[in-house]
């Protein structure tokens, strides 16, 4: 049984511009970004069968919605963030109290090294990979390295509109990879075709992933992706997933996804 982290929308805003899609002047309707977020939670719940546990929302914290970013939980342990922008620094101690306040080992990084949590270190069972350059800091991934005694091959994200590794790249459980190869340096792009074998490397094109198409989340063999994406949907199904697209521009407002809103927990 999965579990996730979330928190709900109550102050979901645009206050600030620290990534390409955020417009401080593109407004977000609260009625339809609580509709969109309950709508998300209702088909984890209930189609894909995760239990969800939810943090409390702060006012004045408009991304504490996007709970991958809280850290990284692996096992016991949770290695929480320290993000790049000031802005998003005060939500910091909100995740590390939640971490506590759950029974997690917490680990804690020293302020100079970005690290943006789940959103920008994926992988499989056994291959993990660390999104760097745009957020988080190439230097803590040989820290995390150790923290969890396990490989982490880092990837240039060199687009700035896919700034974290989760707007690019999405794992599934069968070893397959969806992901955008143009936000990733030549070497990166090398580097996941020689990890990731022939076959299970499903390419979205540019139109879907500017629509978040690597933005999914996927539940054993059920991957729920924003609306608007046909060709990656189809990819999916040819591959035996299930998919279900919801209505997420809410959220795309502020450069975020159905991923970004939820962090697993085990
Ligand atoms: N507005 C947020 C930011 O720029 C969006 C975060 C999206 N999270 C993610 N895991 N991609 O930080």
């Amino acid at each position: 049984m999965s579990r996730l982290l979330v928190c709900p929308p109550d102050y979901f805003d645009i206050e600030y511009e620290i990534n390409p899609w955020m417009r401080r002047s593109n407004t977000v309707d609260r009625v339809s970004a609580v509709r969109q977020w309950h709508g998300l939670m209702h088909v984890l719940e209930r189609k894909a069968g995760v239990v969800l546990e939810r943090m409390r929302p702060v006012p004045g914290l408009p991304d504490l919605v996007f709970t991958a970013n809280a850290g990284v939980v692996v096992g016991r342990r949770a290695v929480v963030s320290r993000f790049r922008y000031p802005e998003r620094q005060r939500e910091e101690a909100y995740f590390e109290d939640w971490f506590r306040s759950a029974g997690y080992d917490v680990v804690t990084l020293e302020p100079e090294f970005f690290f943006e949590g789940a959103g920008d270190l994926l992988g499989f069972s056994d291959c993990w990979f660390g999104g760097y350059r745009q957020r988080s800091d190439i230097r803590v991934f040989p820290l995390l390295s150790e923290v969890f005694t396990q490989e982490i091959i880092p990837l240039e994200l060199v687009d700035g509109r896919f700034y974290h590794l989760d707007t690019c790249f999405c794992p599934l459980s069968g070893g397959e990879l969806l992901y955008f190869p143009a936000a990733f340096d030549t070497d990166g792009q090398e580097v996941i075709t020689e990890r990731v074998p022939d076959g299970f490397r499903l390419v979205v094109p540019e139109s879907e992933a500017l629509r978040f198409a690597c933005n999914a989340v996927c539940v054993g063999k059920y991957v729920v992706l924003p609306a608007g994406c046909p060709e990656t949907e189809q990819q999916l199904q040819s591959r035996g997933y299930r998919t279900h697209a919801l209505p997420l521009d809410e959220f795309m407002k502020s450069g975020g996804s159905a991923k970004c809103l939820t962090l697993a927990l085990d």
